[in-house]
């Protein structure tokens, strides 16, 4: 992708959204190559679609609750998503396990952030499964999508070190620190350069 044909992003959110306002801001320099041109949400009245809203950019809600069943609500995320031709989707806090129309639509393509260091402490209460543990390294990963809990591709991972002092909020801030300027970062090669996976191994390259 160039400057005058930035890659597609389409970022799904479930909360307060700063790893998502990471992106927004990083899209403002045309040489970072991306645009966010839609906002999803899994739930209502939450900070990320409001960020979206400020910038000026679509937003769009799906939840489960809406819909008959776990497939149906896949579908018509699917279909939401589709209609935006994304490049790349971006789940970016969001609480949701995408399905298997999801994941065929948008094969290799779809990107999570997760903080922890994958394969450990894989679902939605990572910095405190860190911490009760007791590791003494986490941090964030990228990683592509796949039909596992935090199973897929690893892209890229930045290490955060625990603090004697830590409790679970200071943890998964520092680890936010990290995880926004690792998602920008690898977001932005990923769309000007393009993705290619081998054997679970990912380079940058087409
Ligand atoms: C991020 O730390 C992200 O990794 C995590 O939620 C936070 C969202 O923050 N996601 C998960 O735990 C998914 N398993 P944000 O809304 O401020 O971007």
């Amino acid at each position: 992708m160039s400057d005058a044909n930035p890659a597609r992003l389409v970022v799904l959110v479930s909360g307060a959204g700063t790893n998502l306002q990471a992106l927004i801001d990083a899209c403002a320099d045309p040489a970072y190559g991306a645009k966010v041109v839609a906002v999803g949400a899994d739930r209502d009245d939450i900070e990320g679609l409001a960020r979206a809203e400020r910038a000026g950019i679509p937003t769009f809600v799906r939840k489960v609750g809406q819909f008959t069943s776990r497939e149906h609500w896949d579908l018509a995320l699917t279909d939401t998503v589709a209609a935006f031709e994304p490049d790349v989707v971006v789940l970016a806090g969001f609480m949701k396990l995408v399905g298997p129309a999801f994941l065929g639509a948008f094969a290799d393509r779809v990107v999570n952030t997760h903080p922890a260091l994958c394969p450990s402490f894989p679902g939605t209460t990572g910095p405190a499964d860190a911490l009760a543990y007791g590791v003494k390294v986490t941090g964030a990963t990228l990683f592509v999508v796949d039909a596992g809990v935090d199973t897929g591709a690893i892209i890229a991972q930045a290490v955060v070190p625990v603090q004697d002092d830590d409790d679970v909020e200071s943890l998964h801030d520092r680890i936010k620190v990290a995880e926004r300027e690792m998602l920008v970062e690898n977001v932005g090669r990923m769309a000007r350069e393009g993705l290619t996976i081998s054997d679970r191994r990912v380079r940058f390259g087409r």
